[in-house]
């Protein structure tokens, strides 16, 4: 899948401009400058398709990538702090709130979380929005190259014990550098086999 054509389809700033419902989602949420758009450029072996950068609030629509003809990916603002004014921050939140909430198809969300970091208040709010619109989600601990194995050993802890208040929570961890490429064939395989 991941050695075939990945393409950027469109980006997108309301609900009414998303692409027909008509394939696999597979998106990647998190709070900002945690490194969602990295991970989508490490998967995909294409250093730029999705915009990365150190500034956080660096994605501001909803980017939607076609991976073979089946499946998209999905590359979202992050959430939290951004650099940019408030009432943009505020419209893009809003946007990435109604599609995690009413996508009829997508199949998973991974949400990435900073493995210096682990969870946080805003992260647990995205959750609890994903247990309520019954969308399986799964932890992706990201910058994992950064981090002791110690703090590694600890946000895994840490998160294990927030999962287990999330009913909509896949269980499985999946530790992550996009900078190493650590779990990135974990994370191939995982988006391989959901159909
Ligand atoms: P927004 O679009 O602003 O929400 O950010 P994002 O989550 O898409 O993060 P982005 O991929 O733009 O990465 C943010 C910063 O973290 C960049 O400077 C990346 O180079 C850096 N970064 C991302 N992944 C890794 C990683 O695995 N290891 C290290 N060391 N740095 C990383
Ligand atoms: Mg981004």
């Amino acid at each position: 899948l991941f050695a075939g054509p990945v393409d950027f389809v469109k980006g997108v700033v309301a609900m009414s401009g998303l692409p027909p419902a008509d394939r696999v989602e597979i998106c990647f949420a998190g709070r900002s400058n945690v490194g969602k758009s990295s991970l989508i450029n490490a998967l995909t072996g294409r250093k730029n398709l999705a915009r990365a950068s150190n500034t956080p609030g660096r994605t501001q629509e909803i980017n939607f990538f076609a991976l073979g003809d089946s499946r998209y990916l999905v590359d979202l603002p992050g959430y939290g702090f951004a650099e940019a004014p408030v009432a943009v921050v505020a419209k893009w939140q809003a946007l990435l709130k109604s599609y995690l909430a009413g996508r009829q198809t997508l199949r998973r969300a991974f949400v990435l979380i900073d493995t210096r970091h682990g969870i946080k208040k805003v992260d647990d709010e995205i959750l609890t929005l994903l247990d309520k619109s019954a969308v399986t989600f799964q932890v992706v601990l990201t910058k994992a190259d950064k981090v002791n194995r110690a703090t590694r050993e600890a946000t895994i802890e840490q998160v294990k014990a927030a999962l287990a208040r999330h009913p909509a929570a896949y269980p499985e961890i999946v530790v992550t550098s996009s900078e190493k490429g650590e779990g990135l064939e974990t994370l191939r395989a995982l988006i391989a086999g959901l159909e």
